[in-house]
């Protein structure tokens, strides 16, 4: 398949949410990726449903809901009612995981689960025939701009050789750090979604930025 971008509006400026979506919207962007942190999962605050409710309100591509909290069991219906097309919800964060995802996939939304850095894909082995995409953190999440974790690759590959009898069309999603340099070996190593916060929005033009990692 050809590959997927989500920029992060996590990297936005919210002051001006309503530009930089329609930025999103006229660019060859095919997602819109929403970080939402808890203080909890996670040590930083991001937003919550207004803000997903606003960005719902002007983007004319899916919002592809990234929930980094504790329990998000409680709030999935409210992130659906706010505009979430997908949601993927942290394999450190869901103890009856399959559960989960069930309720993901009743509401009608793309069902995710995110590993952390330290995670292996091996712990995907008996729920990845009921996933639409797994999603590699390639950084710990909490934070936008950090250093792309070079382990990934590994990861990546472990999650294609998993995939290819147990599913796959397996959406595969990579989040953080990633930009012009590193997309032609994710890419490679078998990522097919790729999230850019940073790389996108501290360009000089985020819509060129963007054609460049579709078209790298
Ligand atoms: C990090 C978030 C990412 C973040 C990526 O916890 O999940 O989606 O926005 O930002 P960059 O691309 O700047 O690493
Ligand atoms: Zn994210």
């Amino acid at each position: 398949m050809n590959h997927l971008i989500a920029p992060s509006i996590l990297a936005a400026d919210f002051a001006n949410l309503q530009r930089d979506i329609e930025m999103i919207n006229n660019s060859e962007a095919d997602w819109v990726h929403v970080d939402i942190m808890d203080g909890m999962f996670v040590p930083n605050i991001s937003f919550g449903f207004p803000v997903v409710a606003a960005t719902k309100k002007h983007a004319t591509k899916p919002l592809d809901v990234h929930l980094m909290i504790v329990e998000p069991d409680r709030y999935l219906k409210a992130f659906k009612d706010a505009g979430a097309d997908g949601m993927t919800v942290h394999y450190e964060a869901c103890p009856h995981l399959h559960r989960t995802i069930q309720a993901i996939k009743e509401l009608g939304c793309r069902a995710g689960v995110a590993l952390n850095p330290h995670t292996p894909v091996a712990l995907l082995e008996d729920i990845i025939a009921d996933l639409d995409m797994v999603l590699i953190m390639s950084v710990n999440p909490g934070f936008g701009g950090q250093k792309f974790i070079d382990n990934t690759y590994k990861k990546l590959n472990d999650l294609k050789e998993l995939s290819k009898t147990k599913n796959p069309g397996l959406l595969i999603e990579v989040d953080g750090g990633v930009d012009q340099s590193n997309i032609g070996k994710l890419l490679q190593a078998g990522a097919n979604v790729l999230v850019a916060g940073s790389s996108v929005f501290s360009s000089a033009n985020p819509a060129v930025a963007i054609s460049n990692l579709k078209h790298p």
